[in-house]
This record gives C-alpha cells, structure tokens and sequence, in this order.
C-alpha cells in the first residue's frame, strides 16, 4: 500500500494569535521528536511568505511554480525540487507573487496533499484565517485540524464561531483541537471562564513569551531549537506528544471531493466537476444547515439566559458587599 503521511492544519480566524510561529516550531518539533521528514506548507495566502522569513530560509520551489508538474511527479521528484533547512524541515510557501494567487485552487490544494502525503511522513500546514475553498479543501484534506486562539473573550469567541461553523461543514469533532496561545503562565487549562465559553476541553496554553519569541523572530531561529528548555519550547513538545498519540488513532484522509466541499455554497460554484451532487441533493443539505444553524440560535439564547441567572444569582449571594464578591 502507498505511503499515507499525517496531515496537520494550523488554522484561527483572527490574525496575530501566533498560527505562523506555531506551525513553524510544531513542524521543527515534530521532525526531532520522531527523525522523520516534515514538510511544512505556507498556505496563508493572503500574507505568503511569514514562515520563510521566520526560518531565514528560501526554498527552491513554490507551489505555484510546482503545479505544471504535479500530474508527473512522484515523491522522490518533489523532494529533488526543494531545500531541506538542517532541522528537517522542508518549508514549501505556496507563491511568491501575490497575482499567483489564482493559481491556486481547491483542486491543486488536493492534488499537491495527495503528493505530500505520499512523501513526507508529516506535513504541517500554516492555513491562515480565512474561510475560503483552498483553506476548507485544506481542512478537509487534514487528519488533525489545530484551532489556534488566546485566552481573551473575543479570540475565544471568535473560535465558538469557528468551531459551529467547522460542525455545520460536517467537520468530525474528533479532529478538532484548540490551542490557547500567548497566555499568562498563571491561567491554567481548567480556567472556568475559558471552559464555559469553549465548551471543550483545550488541548494546551502556551505560555505568553516575549523574549523567547522576539529573540527567535529577529535571529530567524525557531525557539524550539534556539531555546529548547524555555517553557513556550516545552510546552510546544508537549502539543507534539499529544498529537503524535492522537494520530494513528484518527481516520485516513479521502483526497478526493468530499461532502463538506459539496454543503459549502462558495465551493459548490467554483467546482465544475461537482455535477454528480444534483439539485435536490445540495438544497437538502442547504435546508438541514438552516436546522442546523436554528438550533444553534436556540441554543445560544437558552445559554445566554443561563448565565445572566448565574450572574442574578451571584449578586443575590454577596449582596452590595465588595469585598464578599471578591471572595
Ligand atoms: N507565545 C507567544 N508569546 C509572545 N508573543 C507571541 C507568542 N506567540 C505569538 N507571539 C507574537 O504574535 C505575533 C504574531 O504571530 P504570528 O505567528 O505571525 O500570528 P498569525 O500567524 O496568527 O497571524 C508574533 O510576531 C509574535 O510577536
Ligand atoms: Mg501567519
């Protein structure tokens, strides 16, 4: 049987929270740990070329420049077409234009992880922050998705948002983790207020670390390795342990057109070769998102009336007394 590497998206939909230097020492960190070959894709496309910078590398070929051939190439080819920096990692940014842009499409998407997969044992995939068909094909295309956040109100409801949506495209929950990035080493991974806005267990804090970080950005030197006994490195070595137990545990990617493309209406226009999905098909799914989406308003509602009886309840309780409420 063809070689099946380990697919791992790094995604968030707001910008900064740290998806970039994540994929990066995670990639790094993930190559030690296991001696095996990690590549590492640049596929934010709206900000392309992040991780080159951070590694202070330039890799031979970009994705773009890779799609003529990529109905030709095996393996051993692709490999002879890029750089491996000396951590293991090979680093692929998807252009180095930004008019390529349109170049790239939820079918090369595929097709090119089809090809990774079948290369490298892992690939690491910095996916950005928006929702667009490449980075839902991406998704799709991924055995383990890593929700990146931070710990304020609005990063952690941004990423409800993101989860709800990622379940209403049939994303399996199962895939799902989220990371907590540039927190305050005092929070920790039962915070309440964390647990009852996310509603899901966080798979790790990383520790806010500015000079860990700042010294790793302007030396262009991933902290996993300038800095391995830092807590932010440590912490990063512990996401990687629990993604490489996770893995073999989760299913094998379908490359091909799946049914979390075929719900999503942008996807549905831009895919000439999705006639086989009839009219009939796609509105049933249109009609049972609506459901879906209904009974989440509910949902949302009924919580929200919860929390402000909690928090009637809480006044109740320490009456106009400062400092009982603080207790
Ligand atoms: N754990 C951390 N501690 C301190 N600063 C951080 C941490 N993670 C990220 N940063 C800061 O956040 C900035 C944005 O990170 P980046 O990876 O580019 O975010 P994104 O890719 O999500 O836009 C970095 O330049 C860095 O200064
Ligand atoms: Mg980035």
């Amino acid at each position: 049987m063809a070689k099946q590497g380990y697919i791992i998206s790094i995604f968030g939909t707001k910008g900064g929270v740290g998806k970039s230097i994540i994929s990066l020492n995670l990639g790094i960190d993930i190559a030690r740990e296991t001696g095996s070959q990690v590549a590492l894709i640049d596929l934010d496309l709206s900000l392309n070329g992040d991780l080159e910078m951070l590694l202070g590398m330039t890799s031979s070929k970009s994705l773009a420049e890779l799609i003529p051939l990529l109905d030709s190439i095996d393996g051993s080819m692709l490999r002879s077409f890029l750089s491996t920096h000396s951590s293991g990692l090979t680093l692929i940014p998807a252009l180095r234009d930004h008019r390529e842009i349109s170049l790239i499409t939820e079918k090369v998407s595929r097709q090119f992880l089809s090809l990774c997969a079948r290369t490298f044992d892992y690939t690491v995939i910095d996916c950005g922050s928006s929702f667009t068909p490449v980075s839902m094909a991406t998704l799709d295309c991924s055995n383990l998705i890593l929700l990146i956040s931070q710990a304020d109100f609005l990063s952690l409801h941004q990423t409800v948002k993101t989860l709800s949506y990622l379940r209403i495209h049939h994303f399996p929950k199962e895939k799902i983790e989220v990371i907590l990035n540039n927190v305050h080493p005092k929070i920790k991974k039962d915070d309440r207020t964390i647990n009852s806005t996310l509603r899901r267990p966080v798979l790790e804090l990383l520790p806010s670390s500015p000079d860990t970080v700042g010294t790793s950005i302007i030396r262009r030197e991933p902290f996993v390795l300038s800095a391995p006994r830092s807590l932010l490195s440590r912490k990063v070595g512990e996401v990687t342990l629990q993604c490489l137990k996770k893995l073999p545990k989760l299913p094998n990617i379908d490359f091909r057109i799946s049914r979390t493309e075929v719900a999503s209406p942008t996807a549905v226009d831009t895919r000439p070769h999705m006639d086989a999905a009839t009219d009939s098909d796609t509105k049933k799914l249109q009609v049972s998102e609506r459901e879906d989406l209904i009974n989440q308003i509910k949902k949302s509602i009924h919580e929200s009336l919860i929390d402000r009886l909690d928090l009637r309840k809480l006044d109740v309780e320490t009456g106009s007394d400062p400092e009982k409420a603080k207790r």
